[in-house]
């Protein structure tokens, strides 16, 4: 893969074509720096004209924002609204009750097309259908559901009564689900009797069912079951309810319910620097506003549009742009169960011809080992679809190499369609740093510049601006509304995290380096600062990982780190010393096969590490500190040329070049 200096070198331009442009939200750089120049000089009214032009409020917001309790900032805080009735009702309103809303495909190929007032019917039901259990506003609710029109029912659902929800991506383990349920205090669950993946009917119910028999869960009053498959499922009496028979009877309105701009819409685990996963704190004005926003800007969202994001609502991808974004803009979307290989790896490009599908938002990942596939089989290589519909592609997640960026335009875009390269985390809400498609040049392999209204910029360790060329630590320097409003449960740790002392406290630190270039301050993304791995685009902590691994009988210590790799982006590598001899050989496979499956069981299979070494120790200075530098180095299977005269018991490096 490209390095940094290739990356900020790159000097392939792709200016917008004027055809694109004519019909753009936002037309030119000149409107860009526009809306840039107005949120510089009236940040308030700036925000303020947005929420109030773009959602609907049950009550006007006097006050754009209050920064008295930085960094706990609250924006719009005494206007009200609703979530779904800003997704739902309003087109209702508009007259687009019959416009399809989601167009869903199944593992197996069957299609489901829902219309906004369909859509409207079933979130409604449910939401009476929850209320009907006890559940209402302010109370936690899971989601461990497969990509279904269930799913996104099941999120709308509970925005409609005001429930916090909190996803749980269908590949993670009963113990991580038994975590998540207990930080966020969770009365329900929403799940499915089993996920379809291609030929795998993983068991999601009997998943749920292992997760509340760990213990700790019973605040867990009850477990509702989508049938996806009617494959068999334990059923507990009282707690136990099919999703069918509960919205049966329930009336298809239901009132929404009122809330403040700031209440908590969801609650999302991600991964940190430190052991457990943080519940991200989002909030329901600013968040919404953001979502609706970016699918103007980034994406040019038009009435006729038909739009595919690729991501799981597990992600925050699937909430933002899914489950959110194009329903409070009233758009068409595809969404889709299965996996990009199933029943072969033109799958996402026969989608996009018999859907023609329009904007086409997926993860470098996938657009990488779809090329793999294209090269090994002519047959679905994507000249053999018709993708003539598709006018605006995005990537998400993860950098993307100018080669992966060179073929998507090629291949995917006809070299016609724009490419945004999305810039943004979980915890910022939307896209930070963008390009939009109207009117910004092209870079392969850049996110170009910050959305208007995002102070992004680099600075040094001591939190100083650096020029143009510098690489260093990306901030954000105002806060915006759609970002993080704490860590469940976690104040201290959300101010730590995110705002250092030693910025000031009001900075937002991102947890990633970046660079811009020279000449035309385009940032490029380097990569992460903290222990936070990238595994197709699937955020890991590498000390969740450790601590699962030593949490093995066998294991006596463990150091996990990131390795790059030409599919995954990053592949996850563990060096690990046994309580027992180093084994070697078949024994040594026989373990690692163990350990993996073990992490499997803890974390969920996508932390599964993909290599493990084996050693009768770590690395370590001779203060006891594991030097993960020199296994970065280990992994890659370069040599180690740079100075090791710290370290304790150089001999050790020689047995942990081995892979099992
Ligand atoms: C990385 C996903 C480079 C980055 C939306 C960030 C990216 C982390 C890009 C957040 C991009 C996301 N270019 N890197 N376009 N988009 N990242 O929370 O390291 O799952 O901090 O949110 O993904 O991952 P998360």
């Amino acid at each position: 893969m490209a390095n940094i200096e290739t990356l900020s070198n790159e000097t392939r331009i792709f200016s917008p074509s004027a055809e694109f442009s004519k019909t753009a939200a936002i037309s030119s750089m000149d409107a860009y720096h526009a809306l840039c120049a107005e949120a510089a000089t009236d940040e308030q009214g700036f925000w303020g004209r947005l929420a109030r032009e773009n959602l609907h409020w049950h009550k006007p917001f006097t006050q754009v924002l209050d920064e008295s309790n930085a960094p706990f900032y609250k924006w719009f805080e005494d206007g009200q609204l609703n979530v779904s009735y800003n997704c739902l009702d309003v087109h209702l309103q508009n007259g687009n009750a019959d416009k399809v809303a989601l167009v869903f495909e199944s593992d197996s190929g069957d299609v489901v097309k829902v219309t906004y007032q369909q859509l409207y019917e079933k979130v409604c039901k449910l939401a009476n259908g929850l209320k009907s259990l006890g559940i209402q506003k302010g109370d936690r609710v899971v989601i461990y559901m497969p990509m279904s029109v269930e799913g996104v029912v099941a999120m709308q659902a509970c925005a409609r009564i005001g429930a916090t929800h909190s996803v749980v991506f269908g590949g993670f383990s009963a113990k991580s689900l038994q975590e998540r349920i207990i930080d966020a205090g969770a009365v329900a669950v929403l799940t499915a009797d089993y996920q379809v993946r291609g030929s795998k009917h993983l068991p999601l119910k009997a998943i749920v069912d292992e997760a509340l028999a760990l213990g700790g869960c019973e605040c867990i009053k009850n477990v509702i079951v989508y049938q996806r498959t009617g494959g068999e499922v334990k059923f507990a009496e009282g707690r136990d309810h099919w999703l069918h028979e509960l919205v049966k009877e329930q009336a298809a309105e239901c009132t929404p319910e009122w809330v403040g701009a700031e209440h908590p819409l969801f609650i999302l685990y991600t991964s940190g620097s430190t052991g457990t996963p943080k519940g991200v704190q989002h909030s329901s004005g600013g968040y919404l506003l953001w979502a609706a926003l970016t699918m103007k800007w980034t994406f040019d969202i038009k009435p006729t549009d038909v739009f595919w994001c690729t991501a799981d609502i597990g992600w925050i991808t699937g909430h933002t742009y899914i489950a959110y974004g194009p329903l409070a803009v009233g758009a068409t979307q595809i969404i889709f169960e299965g996996i990009p290989t199933f029943p072969n790896a033109g799958r996402f490009w026969d989608m996009i011809a018999r859907h023609k599908a329009t904007i086409f938002y997926t993860a470098p990942t996938a657009i990488r080992s779809l090329i793999k596939a294209a090269d090994a089989d002519a047959n679905i290589h994507p000249s053999k679809y018709d993708l003539s519909s598709l006018r605006l592609l995005g990537s998400v997640g993860e950098p993307i190499n100018p080669e992966a960026w060179m073929w998507y335009h090629k291949n995917i875009g006809a070299e016609r369609c724009p490419i945004v390269d999305t810039f943004w985390q979980t915890e910022t809400g939307g896209h930070m740093i963008s390009p939009l498609p109207g009117a910004t040049p092209l870079v392969p392999g850049s996110c170009t510049l910050p959305m208007p209204g995002i102070a992004a910029v680099i600075v040094d360790e001591a939190g100083h601006d650096l020029p143009n060329g510098q690489g260093g630590l990306l901030v954000v320097k105002r806060p915006w509304p759609a970002m993080i409003r704490t860590i469940w449960n976690n104040p201290e740790r959300y101010k730590n995290a995110y705002f250092p002392a030693e910025f000031g406290g009001k900075v937002y630190l991102a947890g990633d380096g970046s660079v811009r270039n020279k000449d035309t301050g385009y940032f490029t993304i380097t990569g992460r600062i903290d222990d936070v791995l990238n595994v197709s685009g699937h955020r890991m902590g590498t000390m969740e990982i450790e601590s699962a691994l030593v949490a093995n009988p066998m294991v006596a210590e463990a150091a996990v780190v990131g390795r790059p790799d030409d599919t995954t982006g990053e592949a996850i590598c563990a060096f690990v010393v046994l309580k027992r001899s180093r084994p070697t050989g078949e024994e040594a496979k026989q373990i690692a096969k163990e350990l993996r499956d073990w992490v499997a069981k803890e974390i969920g299979p996508i932390a599964k590490p993909k290599e493990i070494r084996f050693g009768d120790n770590l690395p370590k200075t001779r203060s006891g500190k594991i030097m993960r530098r020199l296994l970065r180095i280990l992994a890659k299977g370069e040599e180690i040329t740079q100075d090791i005269s710290t370290l304790e018991n150089p001999a050790i490096l020689e047995q942990l070049k081995e892979a099992q």
